[in-house]
């Protein structure tokens, strides 16, 4: 079986979406893949094994009690075998079973049983798809690592419109080409994450903020653990859920951000901080709710300590990775902040473009060495993130 092709099991469960996968099998063959397909019984009934068995030029699994004696056959060999399982479509019902640790077919047995990277595409009517249930169990399913696709938005089957159509076989195909070559190069190594904004009060109930979502951040924590790292995320009021497999401390303040901060940053190889952090604070914060007819004329404001400028200054070895908001000659305030805070790396970004940066899911950044200016494309935020750590990987190296 080693002839250098990757295993990809991709599992078919029982939606009209299952015929867009004779492409995606099509495809992953295409690029070189093994491909093994396991269906549900319900998946047979839209499309025969046949056809992806003449398409994989592989025995199609469907059930775990196939009748051939072959002795290399039982139920848990595809989970063995694989490289990375890809369900597409995947139904509410296999999701939640999934998601439940539920095994009572070869599909998904083979998901309880295998270690590899799982990669789901999700296909079903909207209303399933919005369910309170399915988007728990799709949280738990993230949660574990998995990387869902969301399902696009158009006109479904039963005639519906909403989102719940399966995502392009090119994404899906992009995704499983990310996550079999993801390296664990980051094994062993401590990184440290800051994201989101911090909330400075004025009141209990007010506050001085930022538009930073945490997007960035959360983005370079989840692709560090998923290259192997322990990784720290110390971050601002965010809404977006705790990546998979980091520690996650939550701060409101600057003050308390540097504190998390500098707990633990002794220990890390990498410290990316990309948390936008308030540069002034309410030089006292009221206790009590301020009345309206109390109103001060004006706040004075007290400047907050700059965390990274703090890292720099300590030099404790780690790969220092800052960040630039900039409004206007992007490259040389990158270069002077890069000398200024003792950097290895600054990460610019142009902020006066409205359509990219806080809270988008793409960005046009600019990376900053000692030794190189890279102007990179407009990338998801997942992608910058893969770009930051491959640096910061090298610069590690280069120590
Ligand atoms: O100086 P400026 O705020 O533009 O620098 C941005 C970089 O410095 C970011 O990496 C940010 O996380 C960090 N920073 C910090 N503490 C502050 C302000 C910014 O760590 N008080």
């Amino acid at each position: 079986m080693s002839d250098g092709r990757k295993t990809i099991v991709v599992g078919v469960t029982g939606g009209i979406a299952a015929y867009k996968t004779c492409e995606l099998v099509r495809a992953l063959v295409r690029d070189g893949y093994r491909v093994k397909v396991v269906m549900t019984e319900a998946a047979t009934r839209f499309v025969s094994p046949l056809t992806f068995r003449t398409l994989s030029a592989e025995p199609v699994t469907v059930s775990m009690w196939a009748d051939e004696p072959d002795a290399k056959i039982h139920h848990i060999s595809l989970a063995e075998e694989a490289d990375l399982m890809v369900i597409a479509p995947c139904t509410a019902n296999v999701i939640a079973k999934i998601a439940h640790g539920r095994a009572d077919d070869m599909l998904t047995t083979t998901a309880l049983a295998t270690e590899a990277p799982l990669v789901i595409a999700p296909a079903m009517n909207v209303h399933m798809w919005r369910k309170d249930v399915t988007q728990r169990n799709v949280a738990v399913l993230r949660s574990r690592g998995a990387v869902v696709i969301d399902p696009t938005h158009g006109e479904l089957a039963c005639g519906d419109v909403g989102e719940g159509r399966l995502a392009s076989v090119e994404s899906i195909v992009e995704a499983v080409a990310a996550e079999a070559v993801r390296v664990r190069d980051l094994m062993g190594k401590h990184v440290l994450v800051t994201a989101g904004g911090t909330h400075e009060p004025i009141d209990p109930v007010r506050y001085i903020g930022n538009h930073s979502s945490g997007k960035t951040g959360f983005a370079v924590a989840e692709e560090a653990a998923r290259r192997g790292a322990r990784v720290f995320l110390v971050t601002g009021p965010s809404h977006l859920p705790d990546p998979f497999g980091c520690e996650v401390v939550r701060v409101q303040t600057a003050l308390q951000m540097r504190a998390a901060v500098l707990a633990r940053a002794d220990a890390a190889d990498v410290i990316v901080m990309s948390a936008a952090v308030a540069d002034f604070r309410p030089a006292t914060a009221s206790s009590d709710k301020i009345k309206k007819t109390d109103a001060p004329a004006q706040i004075t404001l007290e400047r907050n300590p700059d965390i990274l400028s703090e890292l720099g200054a300590r030099n404790g070895g780690a790969v220092l990775v800052g960040f630039a908001a900039e409004t206007s000659e992007v490259e040389e305030n990158a270069k002077a902040k890069l000398e200024a805070k003792c950097c290895d790396l600054i990460v610019a970004n142009d902020v006066s473009d409205p359509v990219l940066g806080f809270g988008t899911d793409e960005n046009r950044v600019l990376l900053v060495t000692r030794d190189a200016v890279e102007r990179l494309d407009v990338l998801p935020k997942a992608a910058i993130a893969r770009e930051i750590l491959d640096r910061a990987v090298r610069l590690l190296e280069e120590r």
